[in-house]
């Protein structure tokens, strides 16, 4: 595996790449890698001639300075772990390559994606997550590009940043959730978890599950109600519970629904979600 530090150098060797008509497969990413992250490896592996994958712990996209300082970093494993899944290059900038001049005045036009559930908690993430995305986009032009379900509304927010940007014949590939035996979904905030908080972690799972297991026979305020007592009990402070459209996340439409949960154990705040039907 080639590892680049910078945006001249990707730039330089891509273009040996996209003269052989090679297909590139792209999972950008903030280190800390788990299984999830190495699912997307995985299938970028089986879907392209050359797979790349970023590094970049994105400062434009944390709203919460505690959260950015205690990301975890374990760079020396991410690059073992690359390494045996395939990947052909590792893209590992800094921050003052990544940003240059004038980079962070770019707004994006997001309307209501926006400003609802992680976008009304986390205020500024998802026009940071579309500075860096559009960066980076725009340096690797992949073919595909791989993203977790797990993200929902960031894959939302990408797929609206393809289309008004000119990526838009870049395919996005959202993979599955992949998730520990009790259920909980794979994070690279799960490594600041103690083993109490661990436990305590598969509430969210289970309460989506209570969730889809009941959307026909409950109604959905009191299902969101539930849960978040649930949740509450369990020693989480609840962002939201939210039973939504999964075309829109506004309300239902009988088409395609889904749960979105947004929840922290002490400073640790996780998400998930699960289709419901
Ligand atoms: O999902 C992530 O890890 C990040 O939001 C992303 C897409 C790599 C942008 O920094």
């Amino acid at each position: 595996m080639i590892i680049i530090k910078t945006k001249t150098g990707l730039t330089a060797y891509l273009k040996t790449l996209k003269i052989k008509n090679l297909k590139l497969g792209f999972v950008p990413t903030m280190g800390a890698l788990h299984q999830g992250h190495l699912s997307l490896i995985k299938s970028a592996r089986l879907e392209n001639d050359y797979v790349i994958c970023s590094i970049f712990i994105n400062p434009t996209q944390f709203n919460n300075q505690s959260d950015f300082k205690h990301y975890p970093v374990t760079l020396e494993k991410d690059i073992e772990k690359l390494i045996t899944e395939g990947c052909d290059v590792l893209f590992i900038p800094n921050e003052n390559d990544i940003y240059s001049q004038g980079s962070l005045l770019k707004k994006f036009v997001l309307d209501d994606l926006e400003h609802i559930l992680e976008g009304f908690y986390r205020p500024g993430h998802f026009q940071g997550v579309c500075q860096i995305v559009d960066i980076l986009l725009g340096l690797v032009h992949p073919d595909n590009l791989y993203l977790g379900q797990k993200d929902y509304q960031q894959c939302m927010v990408i797929k609206r940043l393809i289309q008004q940007q000119n990526f838009k014949d870049i395919i996005i590939k959202i993979m599955p959730t992949i998730r520990e035996k009790d259920g909980l979904a794979m994070s690279s905030r799960n490594m600041r978890l103690s083993h109490a908080q661990r436990e305590k972690a598969t509430h969210i799972y289970k309460s989506l599950i209570y969730i889809q297991q009941n959307f026909k026979k409950i109604p959905k305020q009191d299902l969101e109600q539930n849960a978040k007592q649930h949740l509450e009990m369990s020693g989480f402070k609840v962002d939201y519970v939210s039973i939504v459209d999964a075309q829109t996340l506004q309300n239902l439409n009988n088409k395609s629904t889904i749960a979105l949960i947004a929840a922290s154990i002490d400073d640790i705040r996780l998400i998930d979600n699960l289709i419901i039907n």
